[in-house]
């Protein structure tokens, strides 16, 4: 096993490990000229350069700030077609609810997934994967949800395994859109087929449901959730991102990895998230782009709620294709101080995906970490429209230098 010290480093910068709430979200550690060992793809050993222990392979960065790798702990990043008339036709002022309502939006792309071959969707995902990890993510959740039958997805989550081959993803099986008819049947067979058949092949590790008016009921997203657990996989929820109709205290009660959207959250939900160990997920991406209001970041957070930022990237609500920039666009958004950005797109979005080894620049974890092209960190949180980040390193891994 080779030990490699990472030197140069003006400012190492890191939150706590594990899942932080509140005001833990901001208390950053941040060392000066500091040094990073790393053997067998973890951290091994942090602190001051001069305190550094000596060793054979020493890589020096040049003076630039290092942090952990980004969580991107919500994306669609399997999809063919594109929804460039959507967004022609929202500008002009159609709401998205009323595309998707009208058979369009999401159904428009589920037709197009529906109809690509396995390697024409891996294809499609792998530059999509590709500029997430270049912008600083070194775990990224990718969800299915486009498939119009079952084959479909199960083909979009094979698409995620193959690209697991060259990625850190987490898989999740996402049941998005109900038929316009028939919807008992469906929520039956999407428990009794198609989440046994995903659990026994493990093609996912997490169920999520679109909770919404225009989607599943709080019932019917309960139902599939309970069966999700019953086959072992953990639960997520899309919820409140256009009404709050209770997604969000069903996902407390089920205590769900995570909530995400939150766009129509009000002190009720924010109330129940405070008390639960539920992460609260919000995705500053679809604000910007569909001209949602924000999510209450700032009052969860100051509620004492685990805030995780993830970019949702998806081709109808958000083509965010830059994980640095949603975690720039909490802040300008969201309300979130670049601190607390970093923490919910590192240890607590990796919390949202129940992991525990990554997020955090400690010894015994993941060798996931960045150097940025400049010496002080908040450039992370500061740049728009180009990459602050110089370097990407998986399990102590060079991929982008
Ligand atoms: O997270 N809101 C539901 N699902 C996705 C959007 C998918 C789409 O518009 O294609 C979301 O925003
Ligand atoms: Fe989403």
């Amino acid at each position: 096993m080779t030990d490699t010290l990472y030197t140069g480093i003006s400012q190492l910068v890191t939150p706590r490990p594990g899942p932080q709430r509140g005001r833990a979200m901001r208390e950053l550690t941040v060392l000066e000229d500091a040094a990073l060992l790393v053997s067998g793809g973890l951290i091994r050993w942090v602190g001051r350069r001069v305190e550094a222990p000596a060793t054979a392979h020493e890589r020096d960065l040049g003076g630039v700030a290092v942090v952990p790798g980004l969580v991107d702990p919500h994306t669609h990043a399997v999809w063919a077609g594109d929804r460039l008339s959507d967004f022609e036709a929202r500008v002009e002022g159609v709401p998205y609810e009323i595309l998707l309502a009208r058979g369009g939006g999401i159904r428009s792309t589920m037709r197009a997934t529906a109809a690509a071959s396995r390697d024409e969707l891996v294809a499609l995902a792998r530059p999509r994967l590709q500029a997430l990890r270049d912008s600083g993510a070194t775990t990224v959740e990718v969800k299915s949800g486009y498939g119009l039958d079952f084959e479909a997805e199960l083909r979009m989550l094979e698409a995620v395994r193959e690209l697991a081959l060259e990625f850190t993803l987490l898989p999740t099986l996402l049941i998005h859109v109900p038929p316009s008819e028939g919807r008992a049947e469906y929520v039956r067979a999407v428990c009794e087929d198609l989440i046994p058949e995903v659990a026994q092949e493990n093609l996912a590790q997490a169920v999520d449901v679109f909770c919404e008016k225009e989607a599943f009921s709080v019932a019917e997203t309960q139902t599939i959730l309970e069966a999700a657990k019953a086959h072992g996989l953990a639960t997520k929820l899309h919820a409140d991102q256009f009404h709050a109709v209770g997604g969000v205290e069903l996902a407390c009660e089920l205590g769900s990895l995570s909530v995400d959207h939150l766009e129509a959250s009000g002190p009720a939900q924010i109330a129940a998230l405070a008390a639960s160990t539920t992460v609260a997920t919000v995705l500053p991406g679809v604000t910007l782009h569909l001209g949602l209001p924000a999510a209450p970041a700032r009052a969860l957070v100051d509620a004492g709620a685990c805030v995780a930022v993830g970019t949702d990237l998806n081709p109808g609500s958000s083509p965010v294709f830059s994980s640095q920039l949603a975690l720039a666009l909490a802040v300008r958004l969201c309300g979130l101080t670049p601190a607390e950005a970093l923490t919910a797109c590192t240890v607590n979005a990796a919390a949202g995906l129940g992991l525990t080894d990554r997020g955090a620049l400690v010894p015994g974890a993941r060798a996931d970490f960045l150097a940025l092209h400049s010496a002080d960190w908040r450039d992370l949180a500061y740049t728009l429209g180009a990459s602050p980040v110089r370097g990407v390193y998986v399990s102590g891994q060079p991929v982008k230098e």
